[in-house]
């Protein structure tokens, strides 16, 4: 039976530039958005076009050039943000605008100060406004992830009455549950009269760390988009990590019941160029991208891995772009990973006695130095 397949949304360049500190010029952004297109991402989100003239530049920028992806720029539920999205948006092969309005009370109350009621009206007169300019247009329940699910109802359906295609249901303080979040995506699927005439999206916030937990549960329960960013990058503690999200899915065809189109041999060097434009470095141990997701070091782990990759890795390294798995020397290394590393170098021993004693030597200086070079090793076999 054929999967449904999953969009993936990339919005590095709009939430991942809320991140503080993460602001992107125009050509840093073409650049990312140039290297997601390769990665075959769905949907890229290029900015804000209202936030600022630089933004605006930077999503016509994105829009006039990308051809592969569609280009979205988000856009408050107010109507200047939406025509200055359509207009960012003109040159765009596929372009898509994401209008947005609180749907919590705490939100409704005081963020915006608007009754309930009102919020609907502005949310189906927005919806309706960007339709009249872009054919493709996402509605988001800001804050859905508090909101109440009969209030979530009533506007979602009056929003795809009004011609929203895609509705997004963020997590927007990363406030919920697995399951918690996953069955409000059931929930509003089934209950929501016209559901079928959208596809229901995710969007995650990280705050207790729950973001891709979050998102894939949803995926279970009939989410048919993920919101996501490169390395998590985001406001607050970030947004769901795309090479996560995607390197489940494509890892456990067995557990998932969708398909991404996602080539994934882009995810490394995409993941470099993000933390090389942003400054932000990658934590060693970040799943996928970081130095360390595809290293071993422990002598039994090393030893697997050298008789049968499968023992301890259950992605190949080279299938998310890295070069290939590595095997780091140091004081938890065993002998079998010491001579195939010096074998790579070129150095054979004549005899155990000889291996024996280099392999001394090496624990010897392992015990004092942390990073064991090359030109360490090459030493020691002089000695
Ligand atoms: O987190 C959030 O609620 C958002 C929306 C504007 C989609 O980023
Ligand atoms: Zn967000």
């Amino acid at each position: 039976m054929s999967k449904d397949k999953l969009v993936i949304f990339d919005t590095t360049l709009r939430d991942g530039e809320q991140s503080p500190g993460a602001s992107m010029d125009k050509e840093e952004k073409l650049e990312i958005a140039q290297q997601l297109e390769k990665m075959k991402v769905d949907v890229i989100e290029a900015g804000f076009a209202v936030a600022s003239p630089g933004d605006f530049e930077a999503v016509k920028l994105v829009a006039d050039t990308i051809k592969d992806s569609t280009i979205c720029s988000l856009s408050r539920a107010v109507a200047k943000d939406i025509e200055v999205a359509g207009d960012a948006l003109k040159g765009a092969n596929s372009g898509r605008i994401h209008t947005f309005i609180a749907t919590s009370p705490l939100h409704m109350k005081y963020k915006l100060q608007m009754e309930p009621d009102e919020v609907i009206e502005q949310a189906v007169k927005s919806v309706s406004l960007a339709r009249s300019l872009c054919d493709d247009v996402e509605f988001s329940c800001e804050d859905a992830g508090r909101s109440e699910l009969d209030f979530m109802c009533r506007i979602i359906e009056q929003v795809i009455d009004a011609g929203a295609r895609t509705i997004n249901i963020p997590d927007t303080v990363g406030y919920n549950m697995p399951d918690q979040y996953a069955n409000t995506i059931q929930q509003l699927i089934e209950r929501i009269p016209n559901s079928d005439k959208a596809i229901f999206s995710v969007h995650c916030h990280n705050d207790l760390g729950l973001a891709v937990a979050n998102s894939l549960a949803a995926v279970q329960k009939g989410a048919r988009q993920v919101e996501c960013t490169i390395n998590g990058l985001g406001e607050r503690a970030g947004n769901a990590s795309l090479e996560e999200v995607v390197m489940a899915i494509k890892t456990r065809p067995d557990y998932f019941n969708v398909d991404v189109d996602i080539d994934t041999r882009h995810i490394v060097p995409t993941s470099q160029l993000v933390s090389k434009v942003t400054e932000f470095a990658v934590q060693p141990n970040k799943a996928i991208v970081g130095d360390n997701a595809f290293a071993h070091e422990s002598g039994i782990h090393q030893d697997g891995v050298l008789k049968n990759r499968e023992t301890y890795e259950i992605m190949r390294a080279e299938d998310v772009g890295w070069a290939n798995n590595r095997m780091v020397l140091g004081k938890h290394s065993g002998r079998n990973a010491f001579k195939s590393h010096l074998a790579g170098l070129g150095v054979q021993f004549d005899n155990n006695e000889d291996l024996k004693e280099a392999f001394v030597a090496f624990k010897q200086l392992a015990d004092k130095k942390h990073d064991i070079l090359d030109e360490d090793l090459l030493s020691l076999i002089k000695r």
